[in-house]
C-alpha cells in the first residue's frame, strides 16, 4: 500500500520522542518521530525537512543514496504535511551545528518515511512569525487552528496551561477547594450586560449566564467551606476593547473568616509563588500599595503603570488669577492645573510634533496642551513657550522650582476639571512611557490600590450605584459616613494592578444581612427587589455567616502581562473578535424556526431605515 494516497493510517508506527527532545547525547539511536513539515529544502539530491511538533523542531534529510524510495516519495511533500520519519541520529559535524535550535546538535537520517495527511495551499504562511502576525487577522481567526501551529502562539498557550498549573498548585497548598458552580443562572441586573439563556421547560423565562461566581462563592462560604477556588469561565455583554473579550476567564477565590489584611498577605503569597514557579526565577514581594486617591492624584488612572515615572504634578495653587486664561479660568472654575515633565525630551519635540501631541492628548479627553521647553537661565527665559508672557518671570520660576525641572525638559500642563484633567494627562502618561520606551518589557511591576470609593454616581440616572459590587463591606471606620456623607464613604476593596493593567479585584463582603439590607436601600432596591433579586442571599446570610472576603485574577489579563503582548487574543485558544464573533465556527448564528417556538421566543428584527 505505500504511497498509495489513502495511505494515512499509522499502521503500527509509534512515536519515539519528541521533535524539541533529540541531541548529541542520542546519536547513533534510531528514532520515529511524528510531526509537521514546517521548512523543505530541496537540494536535488538531498532534501531537508524541519519537522515540528508542540515541543520544537528537528531537521531531518533524505538521502536517495541511502533509500531512494524514501527520497522519491519525499519529493511530493509540501509545507504543513503532517509526517512520519524513521531514522538514525546523527551528529553534525562542529561547522554545521545550528545553535539557535535546541535540537540544533542533530539531524535524523530517514530511512522510512509515512505520510500521515496532505495539507491544502495555505491561507497564510506558519513558519514565518513575522509574515503571518501581519496576514490580516480574520483569516488568521477564520483558520485558527493554523494559527495556533504557529509557534508564537503555540506557547502562548501552553504558557497558559503552564501558569494555571502553577496557581492552582499555589491555591492548593494554601489550603483552597476547587468547587464548581453552575452557568444557568438567574438574571440579576447589576453591573455589565449580561446574556440570557431561553428556557424550554419554563415558558417566558431566562437563565443568565454569570458575570462571575460572585454570590456562589459567598454561599459556599455560608455553607463552610472555608477557603474557595475556581479557574471559571465569566460572560459580560460588554463593548469589546484589547484587554476585554465577552467570555474570560477568572481565578475566582473566597476565604473564610478573615479581614483585608490577610487575604492581601495570602493573594500575596499565591500569585508571587506562581508568578515565580512560572518564570523559573523568584519574584520577590513585597508588592507596593498605594491608596485610590494617591493613585488618582499621582497617576490620573485607578491601574498606573508604575514601570517609569512622569507623575502629574498639581500646580493649581499657584495660578490662581495667572495672567494666562486658560489656567487661571481653570482653577477659578474649581478645576486644576497639572503638568507632567519629560525629562530631556525637550529638543526631540518640533512644532509638528508638539502638534501631533496635543492632537493625541485630545483624543485623551484634554481639551488642549500647553507646554514649556525648559531653556537655561531664569524667568521668561528660562521657557521657550508661547504661554512664557503670559505668566511672568516670577510665576515661571516658583513652577520650574515645584516642578524641580532641568534644562532640556518639556513641561506639558493640562488644565480643567479634575476628572477630565487627571484622566486626560494620566493617559497622555501611558501614551509617552510607550512612545519613549520608558520601561524595561519585561519587568513585571504588581501594585496594591487600596481604599476605593464605595459608592459612585450613575453617570446617566445620578444614583448612586456601588463601584466594585453591593456586596463589597465601607471599611468599618467609614461607617459612620454610611448616612451622612455616603459619597466619601470608603470600601474594603482593593485591585492588582500589572503594569498598567487592572488583574485582579476583590473586596471583603458584608456578611451582615441587616447590613447588606442597609446597602441595598442605599443602591434604590426596594425591599421587594431586593428580595427579589438577592433573597437568597439575604437568607443565607441570616443563619450565621461567617466574616468573609475574596477576590478574582483575570487569568486572561494576567497570562497577556507575562507574556508580554498586549493583544488578549493571543491567549486565548478561540477567542471572540471585537465584534463578539467566533469568525472559526462562524458564531452567532440564526436558529431554525422550530428551535425558536421550543424556546417560545419569537425574533423581532429591527428594521432598516
Ligand atoms: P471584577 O469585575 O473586578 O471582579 O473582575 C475580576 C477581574 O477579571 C478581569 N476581567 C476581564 N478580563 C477580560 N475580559 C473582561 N471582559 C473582563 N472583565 C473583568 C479583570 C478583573 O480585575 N466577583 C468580583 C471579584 C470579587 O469581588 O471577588 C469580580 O468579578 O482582570
Ligand atoms: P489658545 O490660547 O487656545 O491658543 O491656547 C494656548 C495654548 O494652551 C495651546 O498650546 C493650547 O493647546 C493650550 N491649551 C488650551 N486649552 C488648554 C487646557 N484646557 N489645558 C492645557 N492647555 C490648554
Amino acid at each position: 500500500m505505500a504511497g498509495s494516497k489513502f495511505d494515512t493510517s499509522l499502521e503500527g508506527w509509534r512515536r519515539t520522542h519528541t521533535c524539541g527532545e533529540l541531541n548529541a547525547t542520542h546519536a547513533g539511536q534510531v528514532v520515529t518521530l511524528m510531526g509537521w513539515v514546517h521548512r523543505r529544502r530541496d537540494h536535488g539530491n538531498l532534501i531537508f525537512l524541519d519537522i515540528r511538533d508542540r515541543f520544537g523542531v528537528t531537521q531531518v534529510v533524505l538521502d536517495p543514496t541511502l533509500n531512494a524510495a524514501v527520497h522519491a516519495r519525499g519529493i511530493e511533500l509540501r509545507n504543513e504535511y503532517c509526517v512520519g520519519i524513521k531514522g538514525k541520529v546523527i551528529q553534525r559535524p562542529d561547522g554545521m551545528v545550528n545553535t539557535s535550535l535546541a535540537t540544533g546538535g542533530i539531524e535524523i537520517a530517514v530511512d522510512d518515511l509515512k505520510i500521515l495527511n496532505r495539507s491544502d495551499v495555505l491561507p497564510f504562511p506558519v513558519n514565518e512569525n513575522e509574515v503571518a502576525a501581519e496576514a490580516n487577522e480574520t483569516l488568521r481567526l477564520k483558520h485558527r487552528y493554523l494559527d495556533l501551529r504557529r509557534p508564537t502562539i503555540n506557547e502562548k498557550i501552553v504558557g497558559r496551561a503552564r501558569f494555571v498549573r502553577a496557581i492552582r498548585s499555589m491555591l492548593e497548598k494554601e489550603g483552597f477547594l476547587d468547587i464548581e458552580t453552575p452557568f444557568l443562572y438567574k438574571s440579576t441586573p447589576e453591573g455589565a450586560r449580561e446574556f440570557l439563556v431561553p428556557s424550554r421547560i419554563h415558558a417566558g423565562q431566562f437563565y443568565a449566564l454569570p458575570q462571575s461566581p460572585q454570590l456562589f462563592k459567598q454561599v459556599l462560604m455560608i455553607a463552610g467551606f472555608d477557603r474557595y477556588y475556581q479557574v471559571v469561565r465569566c460572560f459580560r455583554d460588554e463593548d469589546l476593547r484589547a484587554d476585554r473579550q465577552p467570555e474570560f476567564t477568572q481565578i475566582d477565590i473566597e476565604m473564610s473568616f478573615v479581614e483585608q489584611e490577610q487575604i492581601l498577605e495570602t493573594m500575596e503569597r499565591v500569585i508571587l509563588g506562581a508568578v515565580s514557579e512560572f518564570r523559573g526565577k523568584p519574584l520577590i514581594g513585597p508588592i507596593e500599595r498605594k491608596t485610590y486617591d494617591e493613585v488618582m492624584e499621582d497617576y490620573g488612572v485607578d491601574k498606573p503603570d508604575l514601570r517609569f515615572g512622569l507623575k502629574l504634578k498639581n500646580i493649581s495653587d499657584l495660578l490662581v488669577g495667572s495672567g494666562f486664561k486658560v489656567f487661571a479660568e481653570a482653577v477659578s472654575l474649581g478645576g486644576i492645573v497639572n503638568a507632567i515633565v519629560l525629562p530631556g525630551l525637550a529638543e526631540s519635540y518640533s512644532r509638528k510634533d508638539i502638534d501631533e501631541l496635543t492632537e493625541t492628548a485630545k483624543t485623551c479627553g484634554l481639551k488642549g496642551l500647553a507646554w514649556a521647553k525648559r531653556k537655561a537661565g531664569r524667568g521668561e527665559e528660562s521657557w521657550q513657550s508661547s504661554i512664557a508672557k503670559f505668566l511672568g518671570g516670577p510665576l515661571i520660576d516658583t513652577i520650574n522650582e515645584r516642578l524641580g525641572c532641568q534644562e532640556g525638559d518639556l513641561i506639558l500642563f493640562g488644565a480643567g476639571g479634575y476628572e477630565a484633567t487627571k484622566a486626560g494627562l494620566g493617559a497622555l502618561r501611558n501614551h509617552l512611557g510607550k512612545r519613549h520606551k520608558l520601561y524595561d518589557a519585561n519587568e513585571l511591576k504588581f501594585l496594591w490600590v487600596l481604599d476605593f470609593p464605595l459608592l459612585e454616581r450613575d453617570p446617566d440616572s445620578g444614583r448612586w450605584i456601588a463601584r466594585h459590587h453591593p456586596f463589597t463591606s465601607p471599611k468599618p471606620e467609614d461607617f459612620p459616613l454610611l448616612d451622612s456623607d455616603p459619597g466619601k464613604v470608603r470600601a474594603s476593596a482593593y485591585d492588582l494592578v500589572l503594569n498598567g493593567y487592572e488583574v485582579a479585584g476583590g473586596s471583603v463582603r458584608i456578611h451582615d444581612p441587616q447590613m447588606q439590607m442597609q446597602q441595598f436601600a442605599r443602591l434604590g432596591l426596594s425591599l421587594e427587589e431586593a428580595r427579589n433579586k438577592f433573597g437568597f442571599l439575604l437568607d443565607a446570610l441570616s443563619y450565621g455567616a461567617p466574616p468573609h472576603a475574596g477576590m478574582a485574577f483575570g487569568l486572561d489579563r494576567l497570562v497577556m502581562c507575562l507574556l508580554g503582548t498586549d493583544a488578549i487574543r493571543d491567549v486565548i485558544a478561540f477567542p471572540k473578535t471585537q465584534k463578539a464573533t467566533c469568525l472559526m465556527t462562524e458564531s452567532p448564528s440564526p436558529v431554525a424556526a422550530d428551535k425558536l417556538r421550543e424556546l417560545h421566543v419569537r425574533v423581532h428584527m429591527p428594521t432598516l431605515e
